[in-house]
């Protein structure tokens, strides 16, 4: 029986450029600008329970004050909710609540309203436009840039999810205020990390700045947030479906994971991140491909963002093991790392002999 063939080209794609602006003070001024940026359309605020007491009331009273058709729809805070199951409150709140193709979804929060936020605006209707208004550090320099979206599943975190981009980022760090020191602490991390893997002249800034920088210093963290930000912005660009380049930003996150998910979560993902990135470091310097100078340098800069630099003594290795062989960013032929080869830059896909992983779980005396 001959076959038939019914090619289906694909080509074009539509413009998906957004932008990321970064302004202390801007949460204010943001209804207006949305308003005037997106008229008439309905607009759904997600947020969680703590974001939308401090800022998503004033934020709808002042969306209202400009004439929007808006709802404000709110959540319980933490990871726990970041499941299909707030997913599907979401969507039939969105569906109840009149959304059309043409609605927006602003998304008021850190990475947990995030990523839950865009999953919704990317399945219902099929999709619908949304803008990232990421409130904590880890969401301004991470997870509102770059399109993923999703939620977790019982089998692991982050595992059903899109890539939906936004229609803009809008970045205010003076709420960075409010944030629970740990929290601040994380997304340190996350700038560390971008730092370390991308940029020795960003990383040179945050050594000199380290132990004087505070959450309310919106000069300086104005700038830091920017220059994070640019530069996830511009690996983005060039691998937007992360198959290579992307990788480089999962600098101390194949131990980092492995950590978090040993202690049950209860390491936070920035502290993981950079315990993993310390300990990868180590694993640099004894393959070779890392100076001793350069492992000093991050080491010290981590402690002084008051970060910690040492593995915790992992009792469970199996299940630290298998969360190593588990981590989505790994080849199934075995477990490769992103590892840093100097300050500003990291090498992928580098194979480490099972037996310094070995050593990094035995106890140090
Ligand atoms: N999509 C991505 O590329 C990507 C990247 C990294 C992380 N993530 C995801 O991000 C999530 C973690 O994000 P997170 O660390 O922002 O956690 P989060 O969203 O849970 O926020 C942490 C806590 O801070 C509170 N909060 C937020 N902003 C505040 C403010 N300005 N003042 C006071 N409290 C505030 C929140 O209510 C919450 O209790 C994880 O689910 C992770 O998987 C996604
Ligand atoms: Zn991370």
């Amino acid at each position: 029986m001959k076959t038939l063939r019914i090619p289906v080209r694909l080509r074009q794609t539509r413009d998906r450029s957004y932008e990321i602006s970064v302004s202390a003070g801007m949460m204010k001024h943001l209804p207006a600008i949305l308003s005037r940026r997106w008229p008439g359309r309905r607009i759904f605020v997600i947020s969680d329970n703590r974001v939308g007491r401090l800022y998503g009331r004033a934020f709808m009273r002042e969306l209202l004050a400009q004439g929007a058709d808006c709802s404000l729809l709110e959540f319980k805070q933490g990871e726990e909710s970041k499941n299909s199951g707030t997913a599907y409150l979401l969507q039939s709140q969105l569906l109840r609540g009149g959304v059309k193709r043409d609605s927006l979804v602003v998304a008021l929060g850190g990475g947990v309203v995030g990523d839950m936020a865009g999953y919704v605006a990317a399945t219902v209707l099929r999709g619908i436009g949304f803008v990232q208004v990421p409130t904590t550090l880890l969401a301004q320099v991470d997870s509102s840039v770059g399109g993923k979206v999703g939620v977790d599943h019982p089998v692991g975190k982050n595992l059903i999810g899109a890539f939906h981009q936004p229609l803009a980022v809008f970045i205010d760090p003076a709420v960075l205020a409010t944030l629970p020191d740990d929290e601040f602490r994380n997304g340190l991390a996350e700038i560390a990390k971008i730092a370390a893997g991308l940029d020795a002249a960003f990383f040179r800034r945050i050594e000199r700045n380290a132990p004087a920088l505070r959450k309310t210093d919106v000069r300086q963290l104005s700038w830091l947030i920017a220059r994070a930000v640019g530069l996830k912005a511009a690996v983005v660009e060039k691998d937007e479906l992360e198959s290579g380049l992307r990788k480089a930003l999962n600098l101390g996150h194949t131990i980092g994971h492995a950590v978090e998910a040993s202690s049950g979560f209860a390491i936070k993902h920035g502290v993981a991140v950079a315990i993993g990135m310390a300990a990868e470091a180590n694993l640099a310097v004894r393959l070779g491909l890392m100076p001793e100078r350069d492992r000093t340098r991050l080491l010290n800069t981590l402690r002084a963002l008051r970060l910690p630099t040492r593995l915790p003594r992992i009792r469970k290795h199996g299940q630290f093991l298998a969360a190593l062989a588990a981590d989505k960013k790994s080849l199934s032929d075995g477990t490769r790392f992103v590892l840093p080869s100097a300050i500003g830059s990291s090498a992928i896909n580098v194979n480490v002999p099972r037996e310094f992983i070995m050593d990094l779980l035995r106890p140090k005396p």
